[in-house]
């Protein structure tokens, strides 16, 4: 009988909890033991080990749509391997890792996480050998390379969707405009995708330039006098510090343009999860599962043109932008961003949108 853990590290995300139901349920069916680890690496590197063994009780089917991670992802400031390597612990830390590993004996681990954490999977192989490493990519950020879909993305599109929607009532009511600011770190896929769904006036994302003049013009020779401007967390503007909402924001009350800031922050990483994250990440548990029973490691699920199918760790990381963590230079993730030849791009030019100065 295998013995298998699972893990959710690095933010949380909606559809979380659907993949690890359907990670037990699976297997459960061929038999297999299934493991909590608790925390995050945090979990394992308590003594004993945080873990939990399943049993039907343990995540009920109905409990499977909520967001966050029944299993917890961690403290952001407790042991884990950004604070190890900037508290020069990493040695340590990897050693506890892989001694906890052992201690729980098990066949395969399937970790679900972002870019970072399968980057410092990847980088860091040798805490995992002797058992399967099978990672699920999970982001609202959609900044993982060689997949089509990331688990928690559909349901933060929706849940910025819905934010805008609602602040578009009053920005009618008030005769103003919102500079809403999306997360999505230095990626930009997140405010795309919200922007073409509520019809925004103009979306600015870190992937293009964007000229202050240009953005105005366009909302002065609007149809409207309101709607929405969405800039995601990445932006910047040379000469102006502070939150990219609030620098857009105060440039348009300088010309006299009514507007306010809104900020959904962490919703976007909740909400009930949509029925697309759901299916998403029942095939990447099924296809997990698969990977295992396959005898694979080190590997990462992944849509493809429509097709689930796991790719290698080494393939993912050496597909993307490597990058140096911005606090850690030791520290490197394989980062995917919005593409020139995104479609999107040119339909939200059609449709009227401001998206920066394309050529
Ligand atoms: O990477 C996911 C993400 O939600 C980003 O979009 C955002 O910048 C960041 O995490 C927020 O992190 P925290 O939960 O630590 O505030």
């Amino acid at each position: 009988m295998k013995r298998i853990g699972i893990m959710t590290t690095g933010g949380d995300c909606s559809g979380l909890n659907t993949a690890i139901q359907r990670i037990y349920q699976g297997a459960k069916l061929k038999g297999w033991k299934v493991f909590g680890l608790l925390d995050g690496t945090d979990g394992l590197c308590e003594t004993p080990p945080k873990v939990i063994e399943f049993d039907d009780g343990t995540l009920p089917i109905e409990n499977a749509r909520l967001s966050g991670s029944f299993l917890h992802n961690g403290r952001a400031e407790a042991l884990n391997f950004e604070t190890a390597i900037k508290r020069g612990k990493i040695n340590q830390f990897n050693k506890k890792l892989r001694k906890s590993l052992l201690e729980l004996n098990l066949d395969a681990l399937i970790l679900v996480g972002g870019n970072g954490s399968l980057s410092l999977a990847w980088c860091n192989k040798e805490i995992y050998a002797g058992l399967q490493l099978i990672c699920i990519p999970k982001t609202i950020d959609m900044d993982i390379p060689l997949t089509d879909a990331t688990i928690g993305f559909d349901t933060a599109v929706q849940q910025l969707t819905s934010f805008c929607d609602q602040l578009m009532l009053t920005a009618r009511s008030h005769h103003r405009w919102f500079v809403v600011q999306s997360m999505g770190r230095d990626c930009g896929q997140l405010a795309l995708h919200a922007g073409i769904a509520i019809g925004a006036k103009a979306i600015l994302i870190p992937e293009i330039k964007f000229d202050i003049n240009s953005l105005i013009a366009n909302i002065k020779k609007a149809d409207t006098d309101y709607g929405i401007i969405l800039v995601s967390e990445g932006i910047s503007l040379r000469g102006h510090s502070g939150r990219p909402a609030d620098m857009i924001s105060r440039k348009l009350t300088a010309l006299g343009i009514a507007n306010r800031t809104a900020f959904p922050e962490h919703t976007q990483r909740v909400g009930d999860t949509t029925a697309a994250d759901r299916i998403l990440a029942t095939r990447m548990a099924d296809c997990a599962l698969n990977a295992i029973e396959n005898q694979e490691t080190y590997v990462m699920t992944a849509i493809q043109n429509n097709v689930c199918k796991t790719i290698s760790l080494n393939e993912f990381f050496n597909a993307g932008e490597i990058t140096d963590d911005p606090k850690i230079s030791s520290m490197k993730t394989s980062d995917s961003y919005v593409s020139p030849d995104n479609p999107l791009l040119q339909i939200a030019v059609d449709m009227g949108i401001y998206i920066g100065e394309i050529k």
